[in-house]
């Protein structure tokens, strides 16, 4: 049965299997290849999303979980790459390999939605299930700090 979404402010309609996980939906159905495949089991963060602005892991989401519901991923988290995450993230040289980013921005920017002024504490509480291969943890500690105050 066709299931219908909002994707990145738009509405989609897929007829797949309800079980299909929402990232196959997103990559191999919708061409949104961003969102990344790391374990596939809900452990890495690679594959982060927003369902109605919280962090889900897109590989043990099945896409009839999503029906209805509002879904961004890291194509839709601002028009033009200019989120301030994304700024901060470009100014502090955050990438390593790349890999995870994707994922770390998404939980990071459902973060800072909630907490404009996250501390320390707070930063690594919310990005603990987030793994970086490359460790770049430090660095994306500054960055979320940084985003905070573009966004004063
Ligand atoms: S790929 Fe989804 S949590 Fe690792
Ligand atoms: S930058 Fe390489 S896995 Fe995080």
């Amino acid at each position: 049965m066709p299931y219908k979404f909002q994707l990145n402010g738009k509405q989609v309609t897929l007829d797949v299997p309800a079980e299909m996980p929402l990232l196959w939906a997103l990559r191999d159905e919708l061409n949104l290849c961003g969102t990344k495949f790391g374990c596939g089991a809900g452990l890495c963060g690679a594959c982060t999303v927003h369902q109605d602005g919280v962090p889900i892991r897109a590989c043990v989401t099945p896409v009839s979980m999503v029906a209805g519901k509002r879904v961004t991923t890291i194509e839709g988290l601002s028009a033009d790459g200019a989120h301030a995450l994304q700024r901060a993230w470009v100014e502090m040289d955050v990438p390593q390999c790349g890999y995870c980013q994707a994922g770390q921005i998404m939980t990071a920017a459902a973060l800072l939605a909630k907490k404009p002024k996250p501390t320390d504490a707070d930063i690594d509480e919310a990005m603990n299930g987030n793994l970086c291969r490359c460790a770049t943890y430090l660095r994306i500690r500054k960055a979320i700090h940084r985003a905070a105050e573009l966004t004063k």
